[in-house]
């Protein structure tokens, strides 16, 4: 249920903090005022100097230290978009779903999907085999027989995968942007949507990176991907927004599938390097976490993440994508809709859609009532 749409506005150091307790989903948080320290790789500037600055420190711009009553502790401001931070309730809301293809685009777009998770599997060299029943095998055997991944194949496909994830909602983003900008009209409310995906999907990217440094090799890839993705999903984009969304909805059923088998591989004790590893810092700082949370909770996050952009997709391509606004501009389903129905149909979105204006008047009233007393 929405429980306000009000920021509630807390200062702290030179950030300001605003989180919105109820857009969206029971807490999304929004950067506020920012700092204009910006974080510079000093590789990439041989130029500037090599001396102590603000400037070269990764974390500045969204770190500061500070000194309370003698003790050094640190605020973590937040510098990204509208983001969910979930329940555990809502963590463990989440099934796999799969939603049937009917006509062309739709049939298109799974097919694509599969060819892409043909090739994703083919360049991180992972093959699906079916432990044989009944063969008791240790860990170590099972990993030598490629009937289950290590920690280091796990995270190669994850970085992979998040690197190319991150794509589309921006393609989405910059062209509905632009053809906003060129019909001059308003865009109804998408880009938003698209853009916190996109910069979701980095964020996964920037989590998991913190768990390893890949070889000049496994970038060459990347890029050699990012290349062809990139430019295909605009000219698919432009030409069919629809079969896109579709596309990125079904990208997704694959993605939850992937973290799920992850989460079970870590429970059952087949990724043992896993099981005790502490979150990284970004993540808990992204999150919200528990100061003491593990990688663990952060797979489960990422999992929700990817919940919310098969649902998002999967709606948004039921819509009239040039005509229609976006039921999700103002805020989302929690995850015990979005994680046990696969997409709003367009009647629904529109209910939704009438709900939250509903809400909205409500809250409007109640503000003013209490400005009156
Ligand atoms: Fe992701
Ligand atoms: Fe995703």
């Amino acid at each position: 249920m929405l429980k306000t749409i009000r920021p509630t506005v807390g200062r702290v150091g030179t950030f300001n903090i605003y989180v919105h307790a109820g857009r969206r989903s029971p807490a999304y948080v929004q950067a506020g005022r920012r700092t204009l320290v910006t974080a510079t790789n000093p590789k990439s500037s041989p130029s500037i100097p090599k001396v102590p600055s603000t400037l070269t420190q990764s974390d500045a711009a969204s770190t500061v230290n500070i000194q309370t009553s003698g003790v050094n502790s640190k605020v973590h401001g937040d510098w990204v978009l509208f983001h969910p931070v979930y329940t555990p309730e809502e963590l463990n809301a989440v099934e796999v779903l799969h939603r049937e293809a009917n006509g062309f685009s739709d049939k298109l777009a799974a097919s694509l999907v599969k060819l892409s998770r043909w090739g994703y599997d083919l360049v991180t060299g992972y093959k699906h085999k079916e432990i044989p029943p009944g063969k008791e095998m240790s860990l170590t055997e099972l990993r030598k027989e490629g009937y289950v991944l290590d920690d280091k194949q796990w995270l190669s496909r994850i970085l992979f995968l998040e690197s190319i994830a991150g794509v589309p909602g921006m393609v989405a983003g910059t062209l509905r942007h632009l053809q906003s900008l060129r019909l001059m009209r308003r865009d109804n409310g998408w880009i938003h949507t698209c853009l916190e995906e996109a910069e979701n999907e980095r964020m996964h990217l920037m989590t998991f990176m913190t768990l390893r440094n890949p070889s000049p090799f496994f970038r060459a890839m990347i890029l050699g991907a990012q290349g062809v993705f990139y430019n295909m999903f605009f000219l698919c984009y432009l030409i069919s927004p629809r079969a896109c969304h579709r596309f990125v909805g079904y990208l997704e059923e694959e993605a939850v599938i992937t973290y799920t088998r992850c989460i079970k591989e870590i429970e059952i004790g087949r990724i043992p390097e896993w099981s005790d590893l502490p979150a990284p810092q970004i993540a808990i700082d992204y999150w919200r976490l528990e100061p003491d949370a593990k990688l663990l909770d952060v797979i489960y996050a990422v999992r929700s993440d990817e919940t919310t952009h098969r649902f998002v997709n999967h709606s948004l391509a039921n819509l009239d994508v040039k005509n229609d606004v976006n039921p999700f501009a103002l805020r989302e389903p929690d995850m015990h809709v979005k994680g046990k129905k696969i997409a709003f149909e367009r009647e629904e979105a529109e209910s939704y859609l009438n709900e939250t204006r509903q809400l909205l008047q409500a809250e409007a009233k109640t503000e003013k009532k209490v400005q009156k007393h």
